[in-house]
């Protein structure tokens, strides 16, 4: 589904010097995957699934997504995303927009649905994470879990063929942690593809068909998550499992 080709991200520093942040990475996502990723900060977990969606460009190297090359630079940036979702760690709603208009916003600007059909589709999937009642009410008055729930639905409402999520519970409470996990585990179950950057081991050791280690800039492991965390190869795997776990 996703192939990753020599991905080089650099950014410039300000003294000019430059900030080698992915070094050529190659991987391959096929459809059903859940890949989770981990690994210290500051290796490039979130540059490396931002690349994938086109919300960095890349330095160097190819992305296809289907056999189409969306690193070229012809490509329509917005339809990519529309078929790859991607769910943040602060969950990026709009604060002005109620909680329906924030899920209908982008498939009724990007024209995917009308009006009416993106409304029932997100009543849909309101109803699935149990927040139909928060259609009308504004992100400020909804709990973190609720408002990552709400993140999740937008992302779904445009019928992703994939999704992607950087660090989902991180910003949340402990005890809403569980609500968005549940929400995850079971578009797994459904066969959603996902790419997901997370401190959750637990739902690692669950949920991924293959855990990735990342540290600077590379994948430096892949594995199962019984052999990932049962018998981790590399020392440096085995110092972060320990800090860890
Ligand atoms: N827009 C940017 N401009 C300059 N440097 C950046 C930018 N985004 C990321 N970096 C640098 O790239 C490196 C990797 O950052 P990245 O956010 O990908 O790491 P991460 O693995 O997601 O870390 P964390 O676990 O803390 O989220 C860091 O050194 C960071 O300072
Ligand atoms: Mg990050």
């Amino acid at each position: 589904m996703i192939t990753v080709k020599n991905l080089c991200k650099e950014f410039k520093n300000n003294d000019g010097t430059v900030n080698k942040v992915l070094s050529g990475i190659n991987y391959e996502v096929n459809k059903g995957e859940k890949i989770v990723i981990v690994g210290p900060s500051g290796s490039g977990k979130s540059t490396f699934l931002r690349c994938l969606n086109l919300l960095e460009r890349p330095t160097s190297g190819e992305i296809y997504f289907d056999g189409e090359e969306i690193t070229a630079k012809k490509v329509n940036i917005n339809k990519v995303r529309a078929r790859m979702g991607m769910v943040f760690q602060n969950f990026n709603l709009f604060n002005n927009l109620t909680i329906m208009d924030n899920i209908i916003l982008a498939p009724v600007k990007l024209k995917i649905m009308s009006k009416d059909e993106a409304k029932a589709k997100a009543t849909e999937l309101l109803k699935r994470v149990n927040l139909l009642d928060k259609a009308d009410a504004y992100p400020a008055s909804l709990s973190g879990g609720q408002k990552q729930r709400i993140a999740i639905v937008r992302s779904l409402c445009m019928n992703p063929e994939m999704i992607l999520f950087d660090e989902p519970t991180s910003a949340l409470d402990p005890e809403m942690v569980g609500e968005v996990l549940d929400v995850m585990k079971s578009l797994a179950d459904e066969g959603m593809t996902m790419v997901v950057v997370t401190h959750e081991m637990g739902f690692a050791r669950e949920v991924a068909t293959k855990v990735l280690f990342m540290d600077e800039g590379t994948i430096l492991e892949e594995n199962t998550p019984k052999e990932f965390f049962e018998n981790p190869q590399i020392k440096r795997l085995q110092d972060f499992l320990s800090k860890v776990l």
